[in-house]
């Protein structure tokens, strides 16, 4: 299934986008959720800030983009609905130090879906080595379980990504889809 059909907007009035990069995932997701919702996102790199500020003045909710990090989100604790964040961890060497800040910025009964590389592809360790190893899904919900969320999905075959070539061939891997919800504070704290 599309990862865009697997995500429930219901609810969804504040959605936060990390690393949103060209912005693709930000105008999927916007043509599902109400017209009434905001739509905030940070991302590393001005230069894409920019290009997806353009690229997505069409959009009708109102849309805040900045240049931040992930490792230390720009947002109040408990503000956010939904967290999206797709294929960046594995870009981060302190991925749960982020995975830590989505999880803060997350209100009680907010959900956070990541997608990434899934790790033990050796197609993908054979061409990326270690500065790109892709992550261990079990270890990630275990980061998000560690903080208090529930895991409602994790699929460790979502789909392919590419990744460059090998030999001339197009290289694909395997992505993972995780879904979280975090606990409300009576059940964290009976
Ligand atoms: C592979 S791209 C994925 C972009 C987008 N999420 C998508 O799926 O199309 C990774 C993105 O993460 C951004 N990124 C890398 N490290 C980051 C960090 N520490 N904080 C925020 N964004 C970061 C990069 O600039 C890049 O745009």
């Amino acid at each position: 299934m599309a990862i865009f059909e697997r995500i429930n907007v219901n609810g969804i009035e504040k959605a936060l986008f990390v690393g949103f990069g060209s912005g693709e995932e930000i105008a999927q997701l916007s043509s599902k959720l109400g017209r009434g919702a905001l739509i905030y996102g940070i991302e590393i790199n001005a230069m894409l800030v920019e290009a997806s500020q353009n690229r997505l003045k069409e959009i009708p909710q109102k849309l805040v983009l900045q240049s931040a990090r992930a490792e230390s989100l720009p947002f109040e604790s408990t503000s956010m609905d939904f967290v999206f964040c797709r294929i960046v961890l594995s870009e981060i060497p302190d991925w749960k130090r982020a995975v830590a800040e989505m999880v803060r910025v997350i209100r009680p009964h907010g959900r956070v879906v990541i997608v990434d590389f899934v790790s033990y592809n050796p197609d993908w360790l054979a061409v990326s080595g270690d500065a790109h190893p892709g992550l261990d899904p079990e270890m990630v919900a275990g980061v998000l379980q560690a903080h208090g969320m529930r895991i409602l999905q994790l699929d460790n075959a979502a789909g392919k990504g590419t990744i460059g070539s090998l030999h001339g061939e197009r290289l694909w891997v395997e992505t993972f889809f995780l879904e979280a919800i975090k606990e409300a504070e009576e059940t964290l704290n009976p």
